[in-house]
């Protein structure tokens, strides 16, 4: 049976969405059936419309994106999730949808599972390992099995080689390059490769 991948995120501008798609790619390359799934939105109508490129995103994604259910981390055997950082830390909107996994987690749902994590964030030093650590504790108590990038294939340095998992430092403006697609493929294709293993 083929690795089933659950690619869940929170994007409010479309950075985090682009890493999404090529995480998806990555793992479905390598023969993965995947579920792309967005969380829903918690923001207000009001501050979602005080930013052009945000009611742009959700509008843009609405219907073309899934939203991610309870039943999409039951079906999945390996994880990916990605979030906007957030003074440092993970979108309240991929953590309140994490919130409601307390069922799941008590079934034992996530037991063994590889996961791994990506992030943008405005600056490069903005803190996407914080981030990035910031879902890891999650995952830890869900007894998870936390795949990192580490270096383990040459490209990821040309995408600035965080080992903690992809990551788009967005301050240009302009949405995440080829390295950094390159990078997010690579993580789903090394994710499914690792689920892969672990069946045995
Ligand atoms: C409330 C809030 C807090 C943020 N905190 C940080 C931060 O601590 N560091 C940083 O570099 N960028 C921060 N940002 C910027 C976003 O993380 C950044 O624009 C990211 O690329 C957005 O991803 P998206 O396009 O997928 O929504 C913050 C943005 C908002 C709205």
């Amino acid at each position: 049976m083929a690795v089933h991948l659950a690619v869940v995120y929170y994007s409010a501008t479309g950075n985090v969405h682009k890493l999404a798609e090529a995480v998806a790619r990555g793992g479905a390359g390598r023969g993965a059936e995947v579920r792309l799934r967005r969380v829903p939105e918690l923001a207000p109508d009001t501050a979602i419309d005080a930013n052009p490129a945000w009611r742009a995103h959700v509008d843009a994604t609405k219907d073309s994106v899934p939203e991610a259910m309870l039943e999409d981390l039951e079906w999945a055997t390996a994880y990916a999730f990605g979030t906007p950082t957030r003074y440092g830390n993970v979108s309240a909107q991929l953590k309140q949808f994490i919130d409601t996994t307390g069922g799941l987690w008590q079934a034992g749902v996530f037991h063994n599972k590889p996961v791994t994590s990506f992030t943008s964030s405005l600056n490069r030093h903005g803190g996407q390992e914080s981030t990035l650590l910031s879902l890891n504790n999650v995952f830890y108590h869900w007894g998870c099995i936390i795949v990192p990038l580490g270096y383990t294939d040459p490209l990821l340095f040309a995408s600035g080689g965080n080992p903690y998992g992809t990551s788009w430092p967005s301050s240009g403006g302009e949405e995440p390059d080829q390295a950094v697609l390159e990078a997010a493929d690579y993580q789903g294709r090394h994710l499914v490769q690792i689920a892969e293993q672990l069946r045995g």
